[in-house]
């Protein structure tokens, strides 16, 4: 099978020190990135959900920032256990972990279970 049934964004951008808009690699968004990869595979999800780095999606100021396609649904994530309920509920059974939304998320879509 091509392409993915999930895909997740991890922004790991990097700004300088001093750079008043912090950044989210500065809160750890690259460890954060790694347990991603690590609950794919745990999850025994290779070729089904891809975790990738990606540059700066606009949410600075609330990251570190994930978000998660087909469904465009942005999370605020700032821990592991974050990572493992993102990938245990939105990732395997279809659901929105709404304690880590974004704040201004948009309306949410139905979402649906991985396919067997
Ligand atoms: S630096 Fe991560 S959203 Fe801008």
């Amino acid at each position: 099978m091509t392409g993915y049934q999930r895909h997740i964004f991890v922004c790991t951008n990097k700004r300088e020190p001093d750079d008043a808009r912090g950044s989210c690699s500065k809160l750890g968004s690259d460890a954060l990135h790694a347990c991603f990869k690590q609950e794919a595979k745990r999850l025994n999800l290779k070729g089904v959900v891809r975790a990738n780095k990606a540059g700066c999606l606009d949410y600075c100021a609330q990251g570190p920032t994930v978000v998660v396609y087909p469904e465009g649904i942005w999370y605020r994530v700032t821990s592991e256990a974050d990572v493992k309920e993102i990938m245990e509920r939105h990732i395997v059974k279809g659901e929105v972990v709404e304690r880590l939304l974004m704040a201004d998320q948009a309306p949410l879509p139905l979402l649906s279970p991985l396919k067997a």
